[in-house]
């Protein structure tokens, strides 16, 4: 499009591409940290990537977030993948129930009349409540559906942030943060070389499973939050970036 033309976002795209080894990286004009608008154009974008190659039968993973709350709002409501079944990532953080990845996956099955399992395994319990949680039949149902996930589509966040939003102790938090952790995903927080340098308490995907998946998804933007988009592309590079034009510039800047 001509907008895209004139920024030369696809130039910019091309770069990250070659650096990161994406197959396709997707920005919209803008920039999230400054205006919130931008996150429903990154949603409509996740959405429509999503829909140029699912199939019928395919199993979806979704995380929450903010920026995943807008791919279900981003997708119109169609017909013919009766038999996807989408389904929430990880266990709960215990945010806002909209971000929620259950609602995020109940939402989006709704928009494409498809079916969703929810994953009812709060994050950060005690290694004993985990365990004798996930080893109910109806729970170990829905973790086995998401380790079978053909699409993940997730968010990235920056560390602090998402150590805070996810109540973890003041104390660890510090750990975390000195371990040099820049972002979160999936519970996992990586250093800005790419590592993992600490992982929460939580059932469903790990991001060992990432390199199984078919598609992976990765939707993140704002200027912000580069440095962490910069340390979880170099753990894993995602099939598609979507991302928008503040995040994308400071990226390459980060070169
Ligand atoms: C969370 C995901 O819900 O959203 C995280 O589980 C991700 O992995 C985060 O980092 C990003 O949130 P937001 O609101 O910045 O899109």
């Amino acid at each position: 499009n001509f907008v895209y033309f004139l920024k030369g976002l696809n130039f910019i795209a091309d770069r990250i591409k070659e650096k990161f080894g994406c197959e396709d990286v997707l920005i919209t004009p803008g920039d999230s940290d400054v205006d919130e608008t931008v996150k429903s154009l990154m949603g409509k974008e996740a959405a429509s990537y999503l829909r140029s190659f699912l199939k019928n039968g395919d199993i979806v993973a979704v995380t929450g977030g903010t920026t995943m709350a807008q791919v279900p709002k981003g997708m119109p409501r169609l017909e013919g993948y009766e038999d996807v079944v989408v389904v929430a990532a990880r266990g709960g953080l215990g945010e806002k129930v909209e971000i929620q990845a259950n609602t995020i996956a109940a939402e989006l099955a709704e928009r494409l009349g498809a079916r969703y399992r929810l994953l009812y395994v709060p994050d950060n319990l005690g290694p004993e409540a985990m365990e004798s949680i996930t080893s109910e039949p109806r729970i170990k149902e829905v973790l086995s559906l998401i380790k079978r996930a053909d699409v993940v589509i997730h968010g990235i966040g920056r560390a602090e942030e998402m150590a805070r939003r996810r109540g973890l102790d003041e104390s660890v938090i510090k750990k975390i943060l000195k371990n040099g952790a820049v972002a979160e995903a999936f519970g996992y927080y990586f250093d800005s070389e790419g590592r993992v340098v600490f992982t929460t308490t939580s059932a469903g995907l790990s991001v060992n499973d990432l390199k199984n998946v078919r598609k992976v998804i990765s939707v993140a933007g704002g200027a912000k939050k580069a440095p962490a988009i910069r340390a979880f592309l170099k753990y894993h590079c995602p099939t598609a970036l979507i991302t928008d034009e503040g995040a994308a510039r400071k990226l390459i800047e980060l070169e």
